[in-house]
């Protein structure tokens, strides 16, 4: 296997982008990455996205993206695993390289759920059909679900996963990409709109337009493209039962840990190794069930950590620098690509205000559906 590293990473502002469809985010996404890194072509593309045809009335991204970005006949496909889409896409790209394959590969990630669709109902597509949906459970009701268990089993209580959007929208606050820079009180949180009890409106991420892309190639042929290369020296793919009734333990995310545990396994290092984290927060109970199942905190343990500065800047583990899910939007498909970017971007020191001072070790974690499948990346700066 090749060593791979990422040499090149742009993304589009993520919230509700009424003056730009599917193809013009691709486009401003990739052409943001390959400029990035000066390069002028890319062997082969991987476009994350959860549900095209739904959200937007397009499916065939695949070629459809290759095309609008003036690269018709590289080899494009399109990849899905719901929320987990964009982080796939940077896998199959990972693997692509790694394999020697192709040379130069771009990962990308993409959603537009603001055209107007019936966004619960499409998310829901995610979740078990006869087991679930058919119930009425939307994806608010799974992740509620998931907080009372976690509530009633270990103690979390509701101002904990407040503390969680409180530091995520702090975090978010300092990133001019993000759809909510808006602080928050605990407060604010607490008294928020009911969405799905215990979780209020600032305890869901948004709906979300936005995509996001990287471009890899092999280590040895990253410093003709830049002189801050980041490798990946991990990646791990995991998948767990989609109905939460078919889990041993709902307040926990098997597959979060088995990712983990694969990509930690091939990067040769542990959780206290990691100096920064992206984590799928699409819920605040989300981060609290991450941080656990990727053993930053002990099982059980992952309540009080935003509330104790465990996980905000400066603290033990920074987890979502960048806003997270929370503040910084969830398009849903885009999202993996863009917890990778800034991951990248705190790894070469270029995060601003949000910067984690000498992050040398990174790791992205993205979740589809109630944690049907996870997948882990882990970064280190060269
Ligand atoms: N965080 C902060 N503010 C938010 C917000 C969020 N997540 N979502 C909406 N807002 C703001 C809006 O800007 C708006 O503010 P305004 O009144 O000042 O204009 C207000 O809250 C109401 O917004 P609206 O769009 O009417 O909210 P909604 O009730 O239609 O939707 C949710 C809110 C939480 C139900 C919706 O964002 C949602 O479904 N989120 C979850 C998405 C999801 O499941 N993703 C997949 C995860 S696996």
């Amino acid at each position: 296997m090749r060593e791979v590293a990422i040499v090149g990473a742009g993304m589009t502002r993520f919230g509700e982008l009424w003056n730009q469809s599917l193809r013009q985010m691709f486009v401003e996404a990739a052409a943001g990455a390959l400029n990035d890194a000066g390069a002028d072509r890319v062997d082969s593309m991987y476009v994350g996205c959860m549900s095209g045809g739904q959200f937007a009335g397009q499916e065939h991204l695949g070629p459809l993206m290759a095309d609008q970005f003036g690269m018709t006949g590289v080899a494009s496909v399109h990849v899905e695993s719901a929320c987990a889409s964009g982080g796939v896409a940077l896998r199959q790209a990972f693997i692509e390289v790694a394999s020697g394959v192709s040379d130069l590969v771009l990962a990308a990630g993409i959603e537009k759920m603001t055209d107007g669709a019936d966004v619960t109902n499409v998310l829901a597509t995610a979740a078990d059909q006869e087991l679930e949906v058919y119930y009425g459970v939307t994806f608010p009701g799974l992740y509620a679900m998931i907080a009372r268990a976690h509530m009633h089993t270990y103690g979390t209580t509701e101002e904990d996963l407040a503390w969680v959007s409180v530091k995520n929208h702090r975090h978010g606050a300092k990133n001019d990409k993000a759809q909510f820079p808006t602080e928050f009180t605990v407060e604010q949180v607490l008294s928020s709109s009911m969405v799905a009890e215990p979780l209020r409106l600032l305890h869901c991420s948004p709906v979300s337009d936005g995509a996001a892309a990287v471009l890899l190639c092999p280590l040895d042929q990253a410093k003709q493209y830049t002189d801050r290369p980041v490798k990946i020296v991990g990646s791990g793919l995991a998948t767990g039962s989609l109905a939460l009734a078919d889990r041993d333990d709902p307040a926990f995310l098997d597959s979060v840990q088995k990712s983990g545990e694969r990509a930690f396994k091939m990067a040769g290092v542990g959780p206290r190794d990691i100096q920064v984290a992206e984590v799928h927060d699409c819920f605040s109970i989300a981060e609290v069930c991450c941080i656990e199942a990727l053993g930053f905190v002990e099982r059980g343990k992952g309540g009080p950590a935003a509330k104790d500065g465990f996980t905000a800047i400066g603290g033990c583990i920074p987890v979502n620098t960048s806003g997270g899910l929370k503040a910084k939007g969830h398009p849903v498909g885009a999202t993996g690509v863009a917890q990778a970017i800034e991951v990248f971007r705190q790894l070469r020191g270029e995060a601003g205000a949000r910067q984690v001072e000498k992050a040398r070790i990174g790791l992205a974690q993205n979740m589809g559906g109630s944690g049907a499948s996870s997948v882990v990346h882990i970064f280190q700066g060269v």
